[in-house]
């Protein structure tokens, strides 16, 4: 791989060979022709120099285009040119691909907007934009893969298929094997999931956190990263369907412990990326966002923000602006009402905390004063919401109280119940969307172009 080239124990006028696709290619006048390849393992490509004593001169690397992939055997060399370090000798270059009439490739060598890299979501990973994204991605979940296995968590895979609705909001995926055109049915016309796979209503989860809670309550400090579902209708450039998340979970802990864990690992994270991935950072600080590296290391220097929803109220309400929704206490803080906090007033990630209880799910720990719950969710600029958590309500009687306040039946929770019925104990978790985060730190503001094959409503690219 073309990564290779430049780490630092590579040994020059040595034999290389190199397989990639063709970025450029010029002639020069005295029997040249200058070739660039790029193979995606790292940002940069590398120069090939034939020239017109190879045997396939004027019938094949003459009519070289763009996209064409190539074997180059050669002999590597200090560049005599500032463009690049390195550059490539050539003794022979193989053609394993033509590209049908160039003049139609769908990534040709022009700049291609956002939108339309979308259309053709198929051939766009072969853009430098979409590899830089791509390989930030990958170094993100590694960072935080070590970050945690540093601090003592272990990695727990949970179901996908599960009948749990956790959130208890929004829409689920339902996952079936029942005969369509012969439904079984319930006397009462409902239909008789008893009948189905699992003995019951099944559906693609929506959060692995209930399923992690069990393993936290015996293992003490997990974590589990995986695809998630929501059917939700929003047409959003923060919403997938089809999206993957992080969620941590801590037993003998409480908000502000989870909240100083946020923190520290998503400085680890920026810093991380600030020491490994500069060449990709550079491109998206000309390509896509000039601050980039300001923002991360501010990040870094600066303590993130913690108030209560009631501040968060407050300021709101003091700012004197006409929101479309309006601001009282207990509204729900619509994504207008988290960019101003953050983006307008505090200019920095923002914890809020201690929600209205009527906010939030059902297993969240009531506070002292009855009316709020020790929830946590963490915004971001140019985002909004990142990561969103809570203690988790471990005293049965008040776990027992929220259900029926919600009208859940305890005896769909009975396993969940049992792990405040035995030894329990304080813990607290929280979920992070993975493309939202891969999409703050890139400052590509559309998560479709954050995950490979983007699922959304009505998308049907793949
Ligand atoms: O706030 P959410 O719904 O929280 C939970 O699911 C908790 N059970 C997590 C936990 O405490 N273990 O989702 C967590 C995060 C959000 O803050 C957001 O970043 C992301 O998941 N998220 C989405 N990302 C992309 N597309 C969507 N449709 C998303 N819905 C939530
Ligand atoms: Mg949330």
């Amino acid at each position: 791989p073309i990564s290779e080239i430049y780490k630092d124990d590579i040994i020059v006028n040595s034999s290389i060979t190199v397989c990639g696709w063709i970025r450029s290619r010029r002639n020069s006048k005295s029997g040249f022709s200058f070739i660039t390849i790029y193979d995606g393992s790292c940002f940069y490509s590398i120069q090939v120099i034939a020239n017109n004593s190879l045997s396939n001169y004027y019938k094949e690397i003459l009519h070289l285009t763009i996209g064409c992939s190539v074997i180059v055997t050669g002999m590597l060399i200090l560049s005599l040119g500032n463009q690049q370090k390195y550059e490539i000798q050539a003794t022979e270059i193989k053609i394993l691909g033509w590209v049908e009439n160039p003049d139609t490739y769908p990534i040709s060598a022009k700049k291609h907007s956002i939108e339309y890299l979308r259309d053709v979501a198929h051939l766009r990973a072969r853009t430098n934009l979409i590899g830089v994204i791509v390989r930030i991605r990958n170094h993100v979940l590694q960072a935080l893969h070590y970050f945690l296995q540093k601090n003592n968590y272990y990695w727990v895979p949970t179901p996908i298929i599960t009948s749990l609705n956790t959130e208890g909001a929004g829409a689920m995926f339902r996952v079936s094997t029942l005969d369509m055109q012969n439904i079984p049915k319930n006397q009462d016309g409902s239909v008789d999931f008893k009948k189905d796979f699992f003995g019951k209503e099944s559906f693609l989860t929506v959060s692995g956190q209930l399923n992690i809670e069990t393993y936290a309550c015996a293992l003490s400090r997990v974590y589990t990263f995986g695809p998630t579902f929501r059917a939700e209708n929003s047409n959003t450039s923060r919403h997938l369907s089809e999206f993957w998340m992080l969620e941590v979970e801590s037993a003998f802990t409480n908000l502000d412990d989870m909240s100083d864990f946020i923190e520290h690992m998503l400085k680890y994270v920026f810093k991380s990326l600030l020491k490994n991935c500069m060449p990709d950072i550079n491109f998206l600080k000309n390509y896509i966002d000039n601050d980039i590296i300001i923002r991360l290391k501010k990040n870094l220097c600066m303590e993130f923000v913690r108030i209560d929803y009631l501040d968060a109220i407050n300021i709101l309400l003091n700012s004197k602006i006409k929101f479309e929704k309006s601001v009282f206490l207990g509204v729900d803080l619509a994504s207008e009402h988290e960019r101003f906090l953050v983006e307008k007033h505090f200019k920095i990630p923002v914890i809020i905390k201690n929600y209205p209880k009527e906010l939030k799910a059902f297993y969240m720990r009531l506070n002292d004063d009855k009316k709020t719950v020790a929830a946590i969710d963490l915004l971001v600029p140019n985002i909004g919401e990142l990561i969103g958590g809570s203690q988790r309500e471990e005293r049965l009687s008040m776990l027992d109280e929220r259900l029926l306040e919600l009208g859940l039946k305890k005896e769909d929770y009975w396993w969940y119940r049992d792990l405040r019925r035995y030894g329990t104990v304080p813990h607290s978790g929280f979920g992070m969307g993975f493309e939202r985060l891969i999409s703050y730190v890139t400052g590509v503001s559309n998560i479709r172009d954050i995950i490979p094959f983007p699922r959304t409503v009505k998308n049907s690219h793949f």
